[in-house]
């Protein structure tokens, strides 16, 4: 097989067959292609597209590029979800606990943050003693006694994905819907969970900012999912502002435990819930996600993952040294906050990380004491920014300079949920 012949197909908006597709990922993952054709041949991806069965070969041949957890013995519905990142995106942190507490196992494989959005292994490494390393024989044990785990996925999952990311990344290529609906749904299916709920973002602080985009995005993973026998289905949230109150790293973790507590901003709550509903559904569970909140039982089963990962609550949350505030210009009521804004003031406190190898600071954030439809008078708090380094705070404030907007009527709020794809 010649690969300028595969790229030429492509090229020409053809479909590649099968054992071309196969062919492909193998070789690539074996870096047995050369950089400049890999690359021609994901332009031409991204120009020309893929066709629904041709874009099945090729995550499957994603997912054969490593290795698949096997978790049939877990001995409950495994169900899990994926996000496609936002600001002070916490939900999982709720969610894994709150659906192992209805009955099912959840086998959270994460992320770490790039950029403006967090990733939940930095959330939960605030926690002192916490880690996102286990075992595959631990990880089966905990899914079965504790019904949850929060873990970094391994480099032997999808590692097609690996070098293909890093790749479209410096080819313009990331902003593909065949080739990101691929790459996280191959990473989905090889992690072994039989149902699979999907929190496909739009608005101004998502990674695809229309919500045109993220519907057609939605479509493709539950057609991929399905296709693949894992029951798939696709919530379209708004992400044009911050998802609760906080935006860093340890402040998320507490204002997930607000939550689970049964407190916590009714926003972070709403989504939760209907995220939970849509899992315990597809689990074939009937218990009701509501219920365990208020029992307290997610509670308990988020203190248990947290143990089991060796994490100490009992030491407390890490506190930043130096906060300031930023104050409403008027009086009147907030129109607008503006996700994105947040997220890379959040960053430049020192949450987030510019570079994967970047370590992040468990304290620094941005709690949102305001958010839209809410009344505020002129001086009084918006923003309180956290960091341990003050030198931070200038690029901080400077984001934010035209993040927040206020009018004289409370605008009409957004849906949060906009649309459910089966
Ligand atoms: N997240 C992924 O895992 N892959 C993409 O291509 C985009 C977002």
């Amino acid at each position: 097989m010649e690969m300028a012949d595969l790229i030429r197909i492509k090229r020409d908006g053809g479909r590649l067959g099968d054992e071309q597709i196969r062919w492909f990922v193998e070789r690539f993952t074996a870096d047995e292609i050369p950089d400049e054709q890999a690359a021609a041949m994901l332009m031409a991806i991204y120009l020309r597209g893929m066709q629904s069965g041709e874009l099945n070969v090729w995550t499957q041949a994603m997912i054969d590029s490593g290795d698949t957890l096997d978790l049939s013995g877990v001995g409950r519905p495994t169900v899990d979800k994926h996000s496609t990142g936002g600001v002070g995106d916490k939900v999982s942190l709720i969610l894994v606990p709150l659906v192992a507490a209805c009955g099912a196992a959840v086998p959270q494989l994460s992320g770490r943050g790039l950029g403006h959005t967090g990733g939940t292994l930095d959330k939960l490494e605030a926690i002192p003693g916490w880690s996102p390393d286990l075992s595959p024989d631990a990880m089966v044990t905990q899914l079965r006694d504790v019904g949850g785990i929060i873990v970094g996925a391994t480099a032997d999952i999808a590692p097609a994905d690996r070098r293909m990311y890093a790749l479209r990344d410096v080819t313009a290529t990331v902003d593909s819907i065949p080739l990101i609906a691929s790459s996280i749904m191959s990473k989905k299916i090889a992690e072994g969970t039989d149902a699979l709920v999907l929190d496909v973002k739009f608005g101004s602080g998502a990674f695809l900012r229309e919500i045109d985009r993220a519907r057609e995005a939605a479509a493709t993973m539950v057609r991929i999912g399905n296709a693949h026998g894992v029951r798939t289905s696709a919530l379209l949230t708004n992400m044009d502002t911050v998802l609760g109150r906080a935006a860093g790293n340890a402040v998320e973790v507490r204002e997930s435990i607000d939550v689970l507590e049964g407190g916590g901003p009714a926003d972070l709550v709403e989504l939760t819930l209907a995220l939970a509903r849509e899992m315990v559904s597809l689990a074939g569970l009937d218990s009701d996600p509501a219920d365990a909140l208020a029992s307290g039982r997610a509670r308990e089963v988020f203190d248990e993952i947290i143990a089991a990962q060796g994490g100490d609550l009992s030491k407390g949350l890490p506190e930043a040294a130096h906060r300031i505030t930023v104050e409403a210009a008027e009086s009147g009521y907030i129109t607008r906050l503006d996700a994105r804004s947040v997220g890379i003031a959040a960053w430049r406190l020192g949450a987030g990380r510019s570079r994967k190898q970047d370590p992040v600071s468990p304290v620094a954030g941005v709690i949102c004491l305001r958010k839209p439809g809410e009344r505020v008078s002129a001086g009084e708090p918006v923003l309180e920014l956290r960091t341990h380094d003050p030198d931070r705070f200038a690029a901080a404030e400077a984001v934010l300079v035209d993040a927040v907007a206020i009018g004289p009527e409370p605008s009409t709020p957004h849906p949060l949920v906009a649309d459910i794809i089966r």
